[in-house]
């Protein structure tokens, strides 16, 4: 499956020795503002019709004193380096050669709900200088992925000036939340790939990186306090899959916490803010194997070797586990300052809990009464969300849960979270409507659409597959402003049962990617599948120079 695009790694590297030498190809080459997800308004300035033409006299300039834009400088400059070979220095003055100014301006916006102000840049183009402006450091770093993207890349391998197009370009996002996940718990991915990861979204405007941290077959997140969670809980020997049969694979490895602060650090460099996931209280059988007591029977328990929905889940009903847990959340969000923090709460059976002393007198203690549609057990799901909700509050931060908490596959109203809490809506798209009708925020993350691991999507190839994405609506049918109001973004999914490695990985994720990034940036109104295709076989030249592996199948027809 993999595809290295030689050309074009030969291109930047042929382009870089020329430059050295101090001589340069005479074609110039000019790229186009037409990438994805596709921005708001893109013009011809009318000042001037010729392009900006790099060369490594171009200096990246930004405002003293300021280090968020001098280190987006920075960034832009190893971004060309990498695309074009192109070497550019950066400084905290304008100067009279040629550049790319970096600034912001906080009335830039002005009139675009909050979020969209932060996040909206300005690209102005002319001869000797390129502005690229930002609402706030969010948007330049917007803009500079942008820049990249527009940047021109032949396929033929011949050598050339890179030029971006005297063009003016004013964009801005959609949706507040553009996310992505990656299950880290199933299979341990080195932090070179979650930083590829996160190139891959910051390359697609994506603002969330939803990192799941634990699962039944392995928890990946260093916690002092509780050394067992990674000497224990952070291996299994091996993977039963369809003939259950153990195939003797062993599967290990963890982040420090020191590792997970550089992942922050990294992807807040690129606008990515890193959510957390520890799901909680079901899909924890390795958090029971490393401390037996957190369960109902207490064990003893192995770290899972087979995938599914499995019955030992935390007991709730002791005060014990709650101070476990706190005590996880507090080193927990002391690595991670993103508001948002998700906690799981997705296929928790209750049949431990049902027989369990503990939880049953939690139950009588609580006072929770059994409806038509609702137990007493999962009343207790959703009394333990609240608490822990509660906790997040205390500290300034904000409870995702998976839908599991609120409603069923059938639609059905199972549970009664706090309505602070926002609902990931990953079974289906009524669940999304579920949840803002019921007065919560929520994601929009279906399964059957946007979990880019699902083989059913997996199978599909040429424009079905891009279509099962691009279908998707991110707010439902049938809503009232309110509701639409509270649906903040969408979000994709990658659970690794079966990806072991980057090159499955990168598979998965591109080129759908970009595809929902469309989705969750540009403006409905320009929605159009066929106007996309050949921004996406742009981005796919960008994939190949950067030898990421995609789904080539999804572009099957000639150009
Ligand atoms: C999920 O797919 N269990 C959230
Ligand atoms: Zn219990």
């Amino acid at each position: 499956m993999k595809k290295i695009s030689v050309p074009i790694i030969l291109t930047a590297t042929l382009f870089a020795l020329l430059a050295a030498s101090g001589c340069q190809p005479s074609e110039i080459l000019t790229g186009d503002f037409a990438v994805s997800p596709l921005p708001r308004e893109v013009r011809a300035t009318e000042v001037d019709p010729n392009p900006f033409v790099l060369s490594s006299n171009v200096r990246i300039c930004h405002e003293q004193g300021d280090e968020a834009l001098a280190a987006a400088a920075e960034l832009l400059a190893d971004e060309i380096r990498q695309a074009t070979g192109i070497r550019l220095r950066t400084q905290a003055r304008e100067t009279s050669s040629p550049s790319i100014v970096l600034g912001v301006d906080a009335g830039l916006g002005a009139g675009l709900r909050d979020f969209q102000q932060e996040s909206c840049y300005r690209i102005f183009v002319s001869k000797d200088k390129v502005t690229l402006t930002g609402g706030s450091v969010q948007g330049v770093l917007h803009g500079i992925q942008t820049l990249v993207k527009a940047l021109p890349l032949p396929e033929d391998g011949s050598s050339f000036r890179p030029a971006w197009p005297a063009d003016e370009v004013f964009d801005y996002p959609e949706f507040p939340y553009r996310a992505f996940m990656l299950d880290c718990g199933r299979h341990f991915f080195p932090l070179e790939t979650v930083r590829k990861v996160i190139d891959i979204l910051a390359l697609h405007n994506l603002n969330y990186f939803h990192w799941h941290l634990s699962e039944d077959q392995g928890w990946r997140l260093e916690i002092k306090k509780y050394p067992k969670l990674t000497e224990i809980a952070s291996y299994r020997p091996g993977t039963e899959y369809q003939d259950g049969q153990l195939d003797d694979v062993p599967v290990s490895g963890f982040y420090t916490q020191e590792e997970a602060r550089e992942v922050v650090r990294y992807a807040a460099e690129r606008g990515i803010t890193v959510i957390p996931e520890i799901d909680l209280p079901g899909h924890t059988q390795a958090m029971l194997a490393a401390y037996p007591e957190l369960g109902c029977t207490g064990g003893p328990y192995e770290v899972a070797t087979r995938y599914g929905v499995l019955d030992d889940v935390l007991c709730v009903g002791k005060e014990s586990t709650m101070d476990f847990v706190k005590d996880v959340l507090t080193e927990l969000l002391d690595i991670f300052p993103s508001e948002y923090i998700h906690l799981g709460g997705d296929e928790c059976p209750k049949v431990r809990w049902e027989k369990c002393p503990d939880c049953q007198r939690k139950i009588r203690e609580l006072g929770l009464k059994g409806d038509g549609h609702k137990t007493p057990e999962e009343l207790l799901q959703s009394w333990f969300s609240s608490q822990l909700e509660v906790f997040l509050a205390e500290h300034g931060r904000r409870m995702i849960c998976w839908n599991d908490v609120l409603c069923d596959w059938s639609d059905h109203v199972v549970g009664a979270p706090s309505k602070q809490t926002v609902i990931a809506a990953w079974m289906r798209p009524s669940s999304a409507a579920i949840a803002v009708r019921e007065g919560y925020d929520a994601i929009m993350c279906p399964c059957g659409y946007v979990y880019f691991s699902n083989a059913e999507n997996n199978e599909l190839t040429g424009e079905e597959s891009l279509r099962k994405v691009y279908d998707l609506a991110v707010i439902p049918e049938g809503l009232t402003p309110e509701e639409r109001s509270r649906i903040i973004g969408a979000e994709a999914c990658i659970w690794s049962e079966r990806v072991a490695d980057e090159e499955k990985l990168l598979w998965e994720l591109l080129p759908r990617i970009s595809t929902l990034a469309e989705l969750q940036w540009s403006d409905p109104a320009a929605h159009n599948l066929q106007a996309y295709i050949p921004r996406l076989r742009h981005m796919a030249r960008i994939y190949d120079s950067r030898g990421w592996n995609w789904k080539t199948d999804v572009l099957t027809s000639p150009q």
